[in-house]
């Protein structure tokens, strides 16, 4: 029996199914039983197999010849066609003569293109009853015997109707698909016919081809015997229908051959790596291939090979009431340093092996796009990744638009960093990020001889040409942004002469940092930084501290909390991060310093922060680029604080993930403190927070924010869209429970 529930109410009248072998038969039975239609109707020209349909209750009628099955059906009926690919032409000419033209016709045929074409030729034209589909279903096992009801449970089908099908019968289809459990989705036929030949119709191939190959070699079919495990999963499918197969063969012949001569190419070098000994090649297709096959349903539908996290919404909810917090925590890595690591460590020369790397997903979102051109990347295996650096000039074009998420610290660095190289390379991003200015980086890079193509509004879809000759220049930036500086340095790496770049006030240096940990000279003077084309990155190890950024969402809690004591651990302390730590102070807040080292060139510090009671204050401006990311989380303490907090100088916290001035003052008004905004920053008055709803605009810093509020409100706190905070602090929720938060977490 099916495990979906009877339909109660069918919207289709008959559904005639025309050839009962295992698709037909399948959906035949899983519509009847789930009562999808008035009446299911199956034609086969084989009377042993009506009469098997008839007996195991696929169908309720039978007809051997197509004219009688057709009589009397009219608008609201539908007739699917399941006959083999080839003959799917003959099966339209029978209807064409004798079908009403407001029966909805449908196939079930493994090729498309041949499909449309045949529909055509028959009809003169596309006919708008016509809604080519295919469902991605199937077993060894064929014919009406094997029907199960539930062949299409969350299977998938793909529809590609034709710009003059119309809607309704679309529409009509749609229903009777998800009606047996199948999720439905639609897309031009020819690129339907090209997944498809990569996704099925060639491994098929190569199944057959594998398994008649040892079967022919008459003196080793011996082997069969032991022919277990590898051999065994991966011929599987070699026991498919021969005939839908050799049909599917010749109507998609060309998508087929297209991939197959792909194929033959890295057969070939794949060859000439194990005649070669060439570990590196072989690791690399290995190492590459394994990821993508974790992540093959991605790649079906041409999307990044990583399942983003923020593709399922999570709410968080506080409880007022809750105790000290203490012990000690390593909040994840440092995500700027994370992104250099991937970036530097694939342009140099050897291989670099990084710890504490931010397993988050702007981060990730870095790694993916450098293995999609062409770089080995071992891991991230708990914070330890290996990269087999490929040198300047060794990057391959990506085989597709590089999807960098919510993560503006990638597309923006890898804008000034693909504008040196030979291939052209399209970026996207998210929501949020499809929003954020991209001009920052564009104007200076075009002013260095790079051609950058963004989307309206300056915003991305980046697109950065290849092949272009860059010279060095001298610039001044307008806004204080590690992030336009990095561009134009990265750049500078690939410029004839010396890029110099002057920023209006110190922001975060991991990048000349980093660069200098690699043997890539940038010289500092005042604050410009200086670096000259022509030179060569060399590997080296690197441990990333923790993120000072995440780090803040628990000084802040331990601040606010009274009777807290917490030990954050291995904090990165780099001077021109530590405006969190100044401004914190300078309101009250007591944090010491301890056990100072350095770790992959950055200084590093376990930081003690025990509760005390804080004061408002006007923040200096000098402080604002040091704790550019922070202000989310200082704005809780300003609202925990005694009397007003006054921010100004911070314009650029409107451009980031989001609005953050506006997104926090709304934030902060619901909960009931007195919060002002203003263009370049914010007027906060100290007082008792209560609960609400916050919405944290997709936005990973506001919603670990609220949640820190939620440790002193009186009432209970609901934040929206948390799932953003993967991006830059996975496990949050854990971690900040484990340190004493009364944090709970929600599906959608
Ligand atoms: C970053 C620089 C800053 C910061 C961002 C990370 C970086 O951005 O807000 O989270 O890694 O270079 P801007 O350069 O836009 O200030």
């Amino acid at each position: 029996m099916s495990t979906l529930a009877p339909n109660p109410t069918p919207t289709l009248g008959r559904l005639l199914v025309y050839g009962l072998g295992l698709i037909g038969g399948s959906l035949a039975k899983g519509a009847r039983e789930r009562g999808l239609c008035r009446e299911v109707i199956g034609v086969s020209r084989r009377q042993e197999t009506l009469d098997k349909a008839l007996a195991t209750g696929v169908v309720d009628r039978v007809f051997s010849d197509i004219r009688s099955g057709l009589a009397g059906l009219g608008p609201g009926d539908m007739v699917v066609v399941c006959v083999p690919t080839l003959s799917v032409k003959a099966a339209l000419a029978e209807l064409r003569d004798c079908l009403h033209p407001e029966v909805t016709i449908t196939d079930a045929a493994s090729v498309k293109g041949s499909v449309v074409a045949a529909a055509v030729e028959v009809y003169g034209r596309f006919p708008p009853q016509f809604v080519p589909g295919h469902p991605i279903a199937g077993s060894e096992k064929s014919g009406v015997d094997a029907a199960n009801p539930d062949l299409y449970m969350d299977h998938r089908v793909i529809l590609t109707p034709a710009p003059q099908t119309a809607p309704h019968h679309v529409a009509a289809v749609r229903h009777l698909w998800e009606g047996v459990g199948a999720t439905v989705s639609t897309m031009p036929w020819d690129e339907h016919d090209e997944v498809l030949a990569a996704t099925s119709h060639v491994p098929h191939m190569l199944a057959y081809a594998l398994v008649d190959s040892l079967a022919r070699m008459e003196e080793n079919r011996e082997i069969f015997r032991y022919a277990a495990g590898g051999f065994r999963d991966f011929t599987r499918i070699a026991g498919s229908d021969p005939v839908m197969w050799h049909d599917i063969c010749l109507s998609n012949s060309a998508a087929i051959l297209g991939v197959l001569d792909r194929l033959t190419t890295s057969f070939s070098a794949l060859y000439q790596a194990i005649e070669n000994s060439d570990s590196d090649y072989i690791m690399g297709v290995f190492t590459r291939a394994k990821e993508a096959r974790t992540h093959f349903t991605k790649m079906l539908e041409k999307k990044a090979y990583l399942e983003p996290m923020t593709a399922n919404s999570l709410t968080y909810r506080t409880q007022p009431g809750a105790a000290p917090l203490g012990g000690r925590v390593r909040v994840p890595g440092d995500k700027s340093i994370s992104h250099r690591a991937i970036m530097l460590g694939s342009l140099a020369r050897g291989v670099t092996r990084v710890t504490g790397f931010l397993e988050g997903e702007d981060s990730l979102a870095t790694l993916q796009s450098f293995r999609d051109m062409g770089v080995v990347i071992e891991g991230p295996d708990r914070g330890e990744v290996t990269i087999h650096g490929v040198g300047l000039h060794g990057l391959k074009p990506p085989p597709g638009p590089l999807y960098l998420g919510n993560s503006g610290t990638s597309i923006r660095l890898l804008t000034g960093l693909l504008a040196g190289q030979s291939f052209d390379v399209v970026m996207t991003g998210d929501e949020s990020l499809s929003l954020r200015p991209m001009k920052r980086v564009a104007e200076p890079l075009a002013r260095m001889g790079a051609l950058i193509e963004t989307a309206e509004g300056g915003c991305p879809p980046v697109t950065v040409r290849g092949g272009q000759v860059l010279r060095g220049i001298d610039y001044v930036l307008p806004m204080a942004s590690a992030q336009v500086k990095s561009a134009l340095l990265l750049a500078g790496m690939y410029a004839e002469g010396e890029t110099v770049v002057t920023e209006p006030a110190p922001t975060r240096d991991h990048t000349e940092r980093m660069l200098s940990g690699f043997g890539y000279p940038v010289e500092r003077r005042g604050a410009a930084a200086r670096i000259r084309g022509g030179g060569e990155l060399v590997a080296c190890n690197i441990d990333v501290p923790a993120d000072i950024s995440s780090a803040t969402f628990f000084m802040v809690a331990a601040a606010i909390v009274p009777g807290s004591d917490l030990l954050l651990e291995h904090v990165g302390i780099n001077p021109t991060r530590v405006g969190i730590i100044n401004i914190l102070r300078q309101m009250g807040a007591d944090l010491t310093l301890s056990n100072e080292r350095t770790a992959g060139g950055e200084p590093v510090a376990d930081i003690r922060v025990r509760h005390a009671p804080l004061k408002g204050i006007a923040i200096p401006e000098d402080q604002v680029p040091l704790a550019i990311d922070e202000f989310p989380a200082l704005f809780i303490a300003a609202a925990c604080a005694e009397g007003k907090t006054v921010l100004t100088g911070a314009g650029e916290l409107r451009v980031k993930e989001s609005d953050r001035i506006q997104a926090m003052a709304d934030g902060l008004k619901t909960l009931g403190v007195h919060a002002e905004p203003r263009a370049d920053g914010i007027e906060i008055i100290g007082g008792p927070m209560g609960g609400g709803v916050i919405d944290s605009h997709h936005d990973h810093r506001i919603a670990m924010s609220f949640a820190v509020a939620g440790l002193v409100a009186q009432g209970e706190i609901t934040i929206n869209d948390c799932q953003y905070v993967a991006t830059s602090f996975p496990g949050f929720v854990t971690l900040a429970n484990r340190a004493g938060f009364r944090l709970q977490e929600f599906k959608g």
